[in-house]
């Protein structure tokens, strides 16, 4: 019997009961794939932040380095300014472990509601790299009143640093600026994971960008794009503009097979892409790191008014957790998790308000977590 050690960060609002599903669930996949899980709790949050001024430590992040997996709940709160917590622990996270990959399956499971009229589970499957360390959220930037200022903007991280200085004369009152960056070595990783993707699918990945007006940052983007697809000659590309992409998701989502993204414009149309899959309930993500920790949650946010009342959807969650096992090396057991999610989606019995039924979060675990013991 193969032994696992997964922390698991609940979070924020309803976190840690959609959590507490998708630990059942797995559980349960366990017994019937001969594995077992030993899940080590960990507190960061909101609650653990007011407390005691932790958002996640160097200590902290140093130990959960050395597992593999990582179950995140969800992180926000509004006792919190938006920012503190995303940027201090959720972003915090996925810069330390260098998850470089954000991967988002955008499937239409069977029986699901999808807002597009007349399209089906056949039209919609297709999955969404979005890099996951660089672009916009490296975090640097900053505000200059009029006159003349300075500023250095600082990035560190594994893979290299950066450092601009800056000499800042406005006549305005007051500016703000963010500086967005990628590098040749964090893109080329993130499209060649893509295209490693589309080899073992339908061959074919979309690029998405703004080079028509982003000409610095996003040109970069595509040579390097170019470059790495030079090297995958039986893989099918094309380039779109991500305003039109998000047309192209909505028209024609059969389309689609591997979609690869900078981080910004990946975190946008995965909340679109959530929708097109019957809602963001629906909607399963993995940070990975393929050579150290990943870390799996669903794309949600903590949806602070659900807290507590046994009403969130906790499908998202638990098919990340499926994603985790997969990951884990575990395929037959992830398999397994998402054709029980199917078969609980399609029987129409247990599920969320969300999805027009009345059942609570912990019945959906429950019932997720008999189908695949029934189902092996
Ligand atoms: C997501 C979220 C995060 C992001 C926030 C909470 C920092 O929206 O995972 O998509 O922007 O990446
Ligand atoms: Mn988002």
């Amino acid at each position: 019997m193969s032994q696992y050690k997964i922390p698991v960060i609940a979070g924020d609002g309803i976190g840690p009961e959609i959590i507490a599903e998708g630990r059942k669930v797995i559980d349960a996949a366990g017994e019937v794939y001969g594995f077992d899980v030993d899940w080590i709790d960990y507190p960061h949050g909101a609650d653990h932040y007011l407390k005691t001024g932790e958002l996640i430590s160097e200590d902290t992040l140093k130990e959960l380095n050395t597992f593999d997996n990582i179950y995140l709940g969800s992180i926000g709160d509004p006792r919190i300014a938006p920012g503190v917590l995303e940027k201090g622990i959720l972003l915090a996270a996925r810069f330390y472990f260098d998850q470089y990959i954000n991967l988002r399956p955008i499937k239409l499971l069977e029986g699901v509601w999808c807002p597009i009229k007349d399209k089906t589970p056949e039209d919609i499957d297709f999955t969404v790299v979005r890099e996951n360390t660089e672009d916009f959220y490296i975090g640097i930037g900053g505000r200059a009143k009029r006159g003349e200022s300075k500023a250095v903007l600082e990035v560190e991280r594994t893979l290299y640093n950066a450092r601009f200085g800056l000499d800042i004369e406005t006549d305005s009152e007051e500016i703000g600026y963010q500086v967005g960056m990628i590098s040749k070595e964090g893109t080329q990783r993130v499209i060649k994971y893509a295209f490693e993707l589309a080899v073992g699918r339908y061959r074919h990945v979309s690029s998405v960008d703004k080079a028509n007006v982003l000409t610095d940052i996003y040109g970069f983007w595509r040579e390097e794009f170019e470059s790495v697809a030079s090297g995958y000659p039986d893989v099918t590309t094309d380039f779109n503009f991500v305003d039109a992409v998000t047309m192209w998701f909505v028209k024609n989502p059969e389309f689609f097979d591997v979609v690869v993204t900078p981080n910004m414009f990946g975190d946008i149309i995965t909340d679109l892409g959530a929708m097109v899959q019957g809602g963001l309930g629906l909607a399963p993500g993995g940070n990975i790191n393929p050579e150290g920790t990943s870390m799996f949650e669903p794309i949600h946010g903590s949806a602070p008014k659900y807290t507590g009342m046994n009403r969130a959807n906790p499908i998202a969650t638990i098919w990340a957790g499926a994603m985790m096992v997969e990951q884990m090396g575990e395929k037959d057991a992830a398999d397994a998790i998402v054709a029980a999610i199917e078969r609980d989606i399609k029987e129409a019995k247990v599920l969320t308000k969300d999805m027009g039924g009345s059942s609570g979060t912990s019945d959906i675990g429950d019932e997720i977590a008999r189908l695949v013991k029934e189902m092996a």
